[in-house]
């Protein structure tokens, strides 16, 4: 037996037992006569200890540790002298009596500490490292317990876990696909899964009733912070059901996470439509963890002169509450925040509301004090509230400027407190939204996703007016999930397919097995998908879903430690067909 116990879970009630515990050497101190080394496991550090006074060869032995040595250590649990509460074990020692060096380890390149000396970089190339870190691990743990209770949930709701094939076929619409050259099939590609979406409705025609799967999914886009190439869904789908149904049943999934994982009871979420989350938030996720609510000025303050505003097709303002402080440099910063090419803006005018309830702005010149007073009462605004306008010839790029400058504002003001959560659900979608790139109308969601009933002869006269029964769980101003009452008549899907720009052959090539699917009678159903990581980081308050995957890719789509992607041998070529191939530079 290489070990009595795991490093995390001796305490005082253990004193006088003799134990044995294996670990990696945390850290190794010198003292007088004494050494001390801290041994690491995934369940915690316990303190051991050696004495020159009564085992000099041993204690000698410890001397020669290093960091990160793998140890087994056997000896008694002994009360210390100076307890460390910080620590579940920090009110004992082992008084070693034998050391055994298991393995011995070449020194790491960064300390493994919460606070670590690793840049990013390194800590990539060496990630199995950086998992020895407790706060990295708990992360991983974290993941853990809530795909556990997802799946708890989802099963005790009658959902099955069914595996769909990651070897698939390439789909117009959505992201660029990974592809993987097929060596059985010449000059032909399998497409990595974006999402099992048609697999799954393709499940509902099979009479699954209620499907999930917690599944790896590849996309080739642009890389952020809450992006990774491949990243995991919750995946669900669901027959005989309306968008009510869906929400409720996923509603009642988020509570209980939040109930199991973080022992918060979370209100009813409201509900708000995308053109409302557009109006007064310029997002389709708002961030609802603070007010600060968009209001429209035009009519307020066009036609005085103020040329910015006069040639304005939109003008808008957000009321910070409390914030007539801010001094005219910070002011200024937050006038370059906005005009950064990022956000485009061509810059921003303030107003204060003064404590005798006048109204100072940075166009008082075109301005009296009577329309700076309805400016005030547009936004409620009271004295030592501080109004913040911009304004743009497109309503929808400066509504976007607008949230950029709401959310730093929350962010400045510390209104975005990661312990606080705010959910909700964004419906009523569009089903399409038109594409400058492709010069055509996009499925917004997926073509597979159906219009509103009462939307749907709109599809012929005005398709950029139809809505969607589609919609999007929100939480702090992450998209965690999203989905649809999908469409499950194959004439209808036709005529969604012949907006978006299909010829009927095109459409039949792509899709034609779900349509053909759909003739064999298809439920009606619906769905939806978390992403994990997304969820996983929100409740790990994480800046980055990178930080709890075990192996997450940079910001190039890179795995730093394997070396991946990487060219293959010329032969390996030649078996996939592949003749020409364009060098890396
Ligand atoms: P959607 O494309 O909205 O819907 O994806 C669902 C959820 O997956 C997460 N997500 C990502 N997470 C990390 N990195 C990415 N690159 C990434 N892309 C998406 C988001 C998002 O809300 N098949 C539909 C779902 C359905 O209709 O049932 C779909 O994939 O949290």
């Amino acid at each position: 037996m290489y070990r009595t116990n795991t490093c995390g879970e001796l305490n005082i009630a253990n004193v006088g037992q003799e134990v044995t515990l294996c670990g990696w050497a945390q850290r190794i101190r010198k003292m007088g006569g004494m050494t001390f080394i801290d041994i690491r496991d995934r369940y915690g550090i316990t303190q051991l200890v050696f004495s020159n006074e009564i085992n000099a060869s041993l204690c000698e032995q410890a001397n020669r540790i290093g960091r990160e040595y793998v140890l087994q250590a056997t000896g008694k649990v002994a009360e210390r002298s100076s307890k460390n509460a910080k620590n579940p074990t920090g009110e004992i020692e082992i008084i070693v009596d034998t050391l055994k060096v298991l393995n011995e380890a070449a020194t790491p390149p960064f300390t493994i500490e919460d606070d670590t000396d690793g840049g990013d970089d390194l800590r990539m190339r060496y990630r199995y490292l950086d998992l020895r870190r407790t706060c990295v691990r708990a992360n991983l743990e974290l993941r853990h317990k809530m795909a556990f209770e997802v799946r708890k949930y989802l099963d005790e709701h009658g959902f099955l876990e069914v595996e769909t094939p990651v070897l698939v076929n390439s789909t117009p619409e959505g992201a660029r696909d990974f592809v993987v050259p097929s060596r059985m099939n010449a000059g032909q590609f399998y497409a990595l899964p974006q999402s099992p979406q048609i697999l799954k409705q393709l499940l509902m025609v099979s009479g699954f009733d209620r499907y999930f799967q917690i599944v790896k999914c590849f996309r080739d886009e642009d890389l952020r912070a809450d992006r990774q190439p491949e990243f995991t869904q919750i995946d669900c789908e669901m027959s005989f059901v309306e968008q009510e149904d869906i929400l409720n049943m996923f509603e009642g999934m988020t509570r209980h996470l939040f109930k199991a994982i973080k022992g918060m009871d979370i209100p009813v979420l409201p509900r708000i439509s995308w053109h409302d989350a557009m109006k007064y938030y310029g997002s389709d996720k708002p961030d609802t963890r603070f007010e600060m609510k968009f209001v429209e000025l035009t009519d307020i303050l066009k036609g005085y002169g103020f040329a910015v505003f006069d040639s304005a097709a939109y003008i808008g303002g957000i009321c910070a509450k409390g914030a007539a402080s801010y001094t005219r440099k910070q002011l200024d910063a937050l006038t370059e925040y906005v005009k950064r090419p990022q956000i485009g803006a061509k810059g921003m005018v303030y107003a204060r509301v003064e404590a005798d309830g006048n109204v100072k702005s940075s166009v008082d010149k075109f301005y009296s004090q009577e329309v700076l007073q309805q400016l005030k009462a547009a936004f409620q605004a009271e004295a030592g509230d501080l109004i913040l306008i911009l304004s743009g010839d497109n309503a929808d790029k400066t509504r976007k400027q607008l949230c950029e400058l709401r959310l730093e504002m929350g962010s400045q003001l510390g209104l975005r407190d990661k312990n606080k959560y705010s959910c909700l659900w964004v419906v009523d979608f569009p089903m399409y939204e038109w594409s400058e790139e492709e010069n055509r109308l996009m499925a917004m969601h997926h073509p597979f996703t159906s219009p509103k009933p009462e939307d749907i002869p709109l599809l012929d006269t005005d398709p950029a007016s139809v809505r969607a029964n589609a919609y999007d769980m929100v939480i702090n101003g992450v998209e965690v999930g999203g989905g649809s009452i999908r469409i499950h008549d194959s004439q209808l899907q036709a005529k969604v397919f012949e907006v978006l720009g299909f010829t009927p052959e095109k459409a039949q090539e792509k899709f034609g097995f779900l349509m053909n699917a759909f003739k064999f009678g298809a439920p009606p159903h619906g769905g939806l998908a978390y992403g994990l990581d997304r969820f996983v980081s929100l409740f790990a308050g994480l800046d980055s879903i990178r930080d709890c995957i075990a192996f997450p890719k940079n910001n190039q789509g890179r795995d730093m430690m394997l070396n991946a992607p990487g060219e293959l041998d010329p032969s390996q070529l030649e078996e996939l067909n592949i003749t020409t191939v364009i060098k890396s530079k």
